[in-house]
């Protein structure tokens, strides 16, 4: 069941092997390796109308992030069930971000540590969805091709090592501003550092090449530009400049979470609005 405090779910959590438990349950030992090093992997999935979008998708990034930290995945089924554990006491009406955590586990080799968290959806992603973001380019301080060339950076893996995330989106906000879009030393737009750029331009929706860059590969991104054609648009990923950007027909930060939020200021130089932030909302099923 979700545990309540006033009117309406706050949080569930649910750990493999045991199912749901009290959120305020401890889970982790003091020497997990996902707390110590940030050593573990997770995906978050938007719940809506009690169902879980794209988890299959979900599941198969995990694979990848799992490999490519060499961590001992739990089965596909085992992740499923635990899903729907959490899931189960939802109501339907909440829109909701699930997430599947695995760390390496303790420090002495033990099994890895896995466990699902369920929340609803915050007020300042339905304000991004809604109003649009502010942004700030921010450096990332390596060239855009640095990751595909180096495994030990973890390229397009879903880590739980957001202190750089989390820090990015702090310095933002220090400024007045919603978020920050990360470019490479040497100049090219790359991702969010919870999100995905979209943009149109030509009739196409583009976003930024996950395999040489190594963002992110993101599972919201992904299926918009599968189905762009169903609303007459093209689609294909390119390099481009921050400052190209200001020339395009919408620009949108995309993830599973918050959906779709159009980028109305970009270091400062206003973008859009853009005609389509509702057709593409609506169509990604993302409420208003
Ligand atoms: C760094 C980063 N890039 C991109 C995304 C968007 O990915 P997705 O659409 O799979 O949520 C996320 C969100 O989880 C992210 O953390």
């Amino acid at each position: 069941m979700a545990q309540t405090d006033g009117p309406g779910p706050q949080r569930v959590v649910a750990v493999l092997g045991r199912g749901v438990v009290p959120a305020e349950t401890p889970i982790l030992r003091a020497d997990d390796l996902g707390a110590l090093r940030g050593d573990g992997i997770f995906e978050s999935v938007h719940v809506r109308d009690g169902r879980l979008w794209l988890l299959d998708e979900h599941l198969a990034r995990m694979v990848r992030s799992a490999a490519r930290l060499e961590l001992d995945l739990p089965p596909a089924a085992a992740l499923v069930e635990l899903a729907e554990q959490a899931l189960a006491g939802w109501p339907a009406g909440v829109e909701g971000a699930l997430r599947i955590v695995v760390t390496r586990g303790g420090e002495d080799g033990g099994p890895v540590t896995v466990f699902a968290t369920l929340t609803e959806v915050g007020p300042k992603q339905l304000k991004g969805r809604r109003d649009g973001i502010t942004v700030a380019t921010a450096s990332l301080g390596y060239p855009a091709g640095a990751r595909s060339e180096a495994p030990w950076l973890l390229g397009g893996a879903k880590t739980v090592s957001y202190a750089v995330n989390m820090a990015s989106q702090r310095w933002a906000t220090a400024q007045g501003l919603d978020d920050v879009l990360w470019v490479s030393s040497d100049g090219w737009a790359l991702e969010a550092p919870t999100a995905n750029l979209v943009w149109l331009a030509d009739g196409r929706l583009w976003t930024v090449p996950p395999v040489i860059t190594g963002i992110l590969a993101g599972i919201t991104t992904r299926w918009l530009l599968e189905h762009a054609g169903e609303l007459g648009l093209g689609a294909g990923e390119r390099m481009i400049r921050p400052a190209d950007l200001t020339s395009a027909d919408g620009v949108w930060l995309a993830s599973s979470v918050r959906g779709l939020a159009e980028i109305r200021t970009l270091d400062g130089k206003p973008l859009g609005p853009s005609g389509e932030t509702a057709r593409l909302r609506e169509f990604l099923g993302f409420p208003g």
